[in-house]
This record gives C-alpha cells, sequence and structure tokens, in this order.
C-alpha cells in the first residue's frame, strides 16, 4: 500500500469510528482483534446492504426462497462438508518474533511492494507462481519462494522461518454443562451448510422445482491467523450466501449467469465498473468444481469481495453418506432422480461495507464563486442504502418553524429513515449530514409559512432548489426505487 493509500484507509477508519459507523470490540478494554461493532448509521448502513440484497435474491427472483439456520450445528456437519480436514491455511512462523504469518500474504504484499516499484510483470509471475504451488500444496517449493524473494518478517525482521504448516480456521466450543457429557461443536465457518442440511425441508415445504435457490445471512466465524486491515478480515462476520439448485450438466450456464447476475447487482449500486475485476481461481477450495472471486479496487488494492462457486454435487452427496438420508430431487421434465448441482454466491456483509465506505469517501475541496476555498467530508453512499435518507432542518427553534417541521417529519417517517435537528447554524448541519452520507437535507424557514414551500438541498451536488413541501416525501421516495 502506498503512503498515499494507507493515509486514504486510515481517514476511513477513523472516520467510521468518529461517525458512528463502525467501533472496535470492546473498546474500554482496548478491543479485541480484528472484532468490531458497528454503531448507530454502521448497523443501519449494514441492515440496508443487507435488505438490499436478501431483496435482489428472494424477491427479485421467484425460485430464490430465504431461510434463517442456527449457528450452532451438529458436528458431523463438519466433517461431511471437509471442513474438520481441509478448511485450512498454510502458516509459517518466524522463529525470532514468533509472529505467525499466513504464507499466501507474504508472497502478495512482496507482489505489492514490486508492482509499486513498477515491476508489474515480475510480480504476475510471482503470484502465478504461488497459485500453482498452493494448489499443489508443495509447502517445501513455497518457502523456497519465500527464501528466494528475501521475504522477512516484519517485527524481527529476520528470515528465520520455521517450516510451512496448515492451520484449520474452525473456532470449537462445548456443547452441555458437564464435561463428559459434552460434545466439541463448531462455530459456523460458512452460513452455505445450513442451507444444504435444509435442501429437502425447503424443497418440499415452499415445493420448489429446479433449477431453484436458497438463500440465506448470518453470522460467520474463522480464526484467522492474520486478522488484519479493518473488517476487511474478521474473525467474527457476516456472509450473504445463496446456493442455486441445477439439474446435473447445466452448472457450466449457471455459473455463468450468476457471475454476471452478481456483478450487475453491484453495478445496480452505481459503482464505477473500472473499480471491479474477476480473479478466476487456480487453487479451488476442497468442494469446487470451477470458481471465481469479484474483486474490488480497496484503498489497498485490488481484493476479492464475493465468490462465485460451482460447487457440483460435492456438499448434498457427503451429507446424503453421512447422514445415510436421501437428498435427492425427482425432475418430472426428464422422469429423474438425482442429487442436484450447486452454483453459490457468497458475499461478506462487512466487506460489501467496507466497499461502500470505501467507495463513498471524499475529502471535496469546494470552489466558491467568491475564488475562496471550503473544505468538506462527504459520503456518497447511494440513496437507498444510506442510513438516514432525509434530515429535516429547521432554520431556527422558534416562530413555529419546528413545529412544521415535525409535521413533515411524521409525515416521512413511515416511509424511509429521518432525521431531525435544530440545533447549529444549517451550514453547520449540513457538514455533519454530508460527513453520515444523508443523500437529502430539507430546511423549514419563514418563507414555507407564507407559500409552504422548503429548499431541499442534494448532498452529492450541494444544489438547493425550492419546492412544495407536499412534494418531499415522493421526490425523496422516487430516488429510493
Ligand atoms: N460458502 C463459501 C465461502 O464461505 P469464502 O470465499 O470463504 O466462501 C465468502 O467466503 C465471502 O465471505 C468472501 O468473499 C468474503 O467477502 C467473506 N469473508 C470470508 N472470510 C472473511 C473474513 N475473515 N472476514 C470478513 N469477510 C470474510
Amino acid at each position: 500500500m502506498s503512503i498515499q493509500q494507507d493515509n486514504q484507509f486510515q481517514a476511513i477508519i477513523s472516520h467510521a469510528k468518529e461517525y458512528g459507523f463502525v467501533f472496535p470490540s470492546s473498546e474500554i478494554y482496548d478491543g479485541l482483534s480484528a472484532v468490531y461493532d458497528y454503531g448507530p448509521y454502521g448497523s443501519e448502513l449494514k441492515k440496508n446492504i443487507r435488505d438490499y440484497w436478501w431483496k435482489s435474491m428472494t424477491q427479485l427472483h421467484e425460485n430464490i426462497v430465504g431461510i434463517d439456520a442456527a449457528i450452532f450445528m451438529h458436528p458431523t456437519t463438519w466433517k461431511a462438508s471437509g471442513h474438520v480436514d481441509n478448511f485450512s491455511d498454510p502458516m509459517i512462523d518466524n522463529k525470532d518474533s514468533k509472529k505467525r504469518y499466513r504464507v499466501d500474504h507474504l508472497l502478495e504484499a512482496k507482489a505489492d511492494q514490486l508492482r509499486e516499484k513498477g515491476a508489474d510483470e515480475e510480480a504476475d509471475a510471482l503470484l502465478a507462481k504461488m497459485d500453482a504451488l498452493l494448489a499443489a500444496e508443495d509447502f517445501a517449493a513455497l518457502r523456497e519462494l519465500m527464501m528466494e524473494q528475501k521475504i522477512v518478517c516484519s517485527v524481527s525482521g529476520t528470515a528465520n522461518w520455521t517450516e510451512i504448516r496448515q492451520f484449520n480456521l474452525m473456532f470449537s466450543t462445548q456443547l452441555g454443562s458437564v464435561a463428559e457429557e459434552s460434545d466439541t461443536i463448531y462455530l459456523r465457518p460458512e452460513t452455505a451448510q445450513g442451507i444444504f442440511v435444509n435442501f429437502l425441508n425447503v424443497q418440499k415445504t415452499a415445493r420448489m422445482k429446479i433449477p431453484f435457490g436458497i438463500a440465506q445471512t448470518g453470522k460467520a466465524f474463522r480464526n484467522e491467523i492474520v486478522a488484519r486491515q479493518f473488517i476487511f478480515r474478521m474473525r467474527e462476520f457476516e456472509q450473504m450466501e445463496m446456493q442455486f439448485f441445477v439439474r446435473p450438466g447445466t452448472e457450466g450456464d449457471w455459473y455463468q449467469y450468476w457471475k454476471e447476475a452478481r456483478l450487475q447487482w453491484h453495478l445496480s449500486l452505481g459503482i464505477s465498473p473500472e473499480k471491479y475485476r474477476f480473479h478466476d481461481h487456480v487453487k479451488l477450495a476442497h468442494y469446487a468444481k470451477e470458481a471465481c472471486d469479484i474483486e474490488f479496487e480497496f484503498p489497498f488494492g485490488f481484493k476479492e469481495v464475493e465468490g462465485i462457486h460451482s460447487r457440483s454435487d460435492f456438499d448434498l452427496t457427503q451429507h446424503q453418506n453421512f447422514s445415510k438420508k436421501k437428498l435427492q430431487y425427482f425432475d418430472t421434465e426428464i422422469n429423474q432422480n438425482y442429487v442436484p448441482y450447486v452454483v453459490e454466491t457468497s458475499i461478506g456483509l462487512d466487506r460489501m461495507f467496507l466497499l461502500i465506505l470505501s467507495n463513498a469517501y471524499e475529502e471535496e475541496v469546494i470552489h466558491k464563486e467568491d475564488g475562496s476555498t471550503d473544505n468538506r467530508v462527504v459520503l456518497h453512499i447511494p440513496a437507498k442504502i444510506a442510513p438516514n435518507k432525509l434530515a429535516i432542518l429547521p432554520l431556527t427553534k422558534k416562530d413555529g418553524l419546528p413545529e412544521i417541521a415535525r409535521d413533515l417529519m411524521n409525515a416521512c417517517k413511515p416511509y424511509f429513515k429521518c432525521f431531525y435537528e435544530e440545533k447549529d447554524a444549517i451550514g453547520k448541519r449540513y457538514r455533519r449530514q454530508d460527513a453520515i452520507g444523508t443523500p437529502f437535507c430539507v430546511t423549514i424557514d419563514h418563507q414555507t409559512k407564507e407559500d409552504q414551500t422548503v429548499t431541499i438541498r442534494y448532498r452529492d451536488s450541494m444544489v438547493q432548489e425550492r419546492v412544495l413541501m407536499s412534494m418531499v416525501k415522493d421526490m425523496v421516495l422516487e430516488q429510493l426505487m
């Protein structure tokens, strides 16, 4: 990350804290590494992103239904899914500092350094070699590659490395109060398995016909060894996943369909297509047949925000084998019973939140008509997911203006989230709303009493216009569709 990018990222993190979006968890005890809490505007924004995803999946697709499965699942689930044996990352320890690193992160950081020096080809070659070695699980050669690249620990500054070893990322806990009676269970590392084990329950009760999808949002937990970059990589995070069940042989087409459909969802938020790219996986997860990431250009470079995975019939077949219960579908069109194939879309809600924040944040210099300049920090959050949609601001606390403003507040608040404020000069109040991303402000002044008009101010352009107060609700609603 360049110094400029780092400064920009640090500014976003500070802004998120100062304006009530994201706080370090249990901060009064100095926080807990890679765990965060969402504040008043953060929880609103997060909910709006979740709702926007949920609507696109379960309302706009007639063949997708939702579920809400428990975080705890029968422990055999994770044996069957392969997570007990395979859900691990190659790690390496520095013997001097005793710090542990993910090998791919060290090599990726080296590639970033090469790029900063303009050695793009060398960086690409390094990442290609790393991908091939990871895919082959050739840890000796990976370690050699690290040595060749002279990668050192950022704490000790030495290359005194251990061998590379695999570490499982699942958190475990005990179910039951007495140790002898207890059973080791896991905090789910992905929400997807709650969908697979419910496949038949959902298919039968909602009378779904293939192709159809099951969507779910919820918490997932991973003991990330190197948790960093704010809410980009957390130990407790939220996923929004959808498993799409299809007839075997059609998964290639559906994989292409969902790749495109998911990119369009991102673009529907008005984010520039240049900020996105696909990255096809060379090293496939233990369940995947074909997989790619949708990457976004964060302040620290292009990184994964969402995965599209063609998971074949791996999960349902595994659960069928371990549970000894049939997980099949009778396809009346072709008169056949089969285990459906699955195409999955999986996006991290917290990562999407960081994407929105990074994309929205701007330190703007305003050039005024008199030649002077002013500054503001503004969050250009898309109106449909902004925490507050409309701020209602009486110009003064007297002369009946608050009463008129309250009437407008009461007319609008059943429809969308509004914010009411009387205190401080109007310019200061506008700046505060800019900083939390409120797309529209309305000011009620003395003229309102005469002609029932108000000033509506648009966050992004700062243009102000006079409109009838009775039009405000519909003007805002129109922007939220
Ligand atoms: N069910 C498939 C699955 O879990 P994944 O690529 O491991 O696939 C999907 O995770 C998405 O979940 C990622 O694209 C990312 O957005 C999010 N995610 C994964 N690990 C995360 C972490 N430690 N912190 C925040 N988000 C994470």
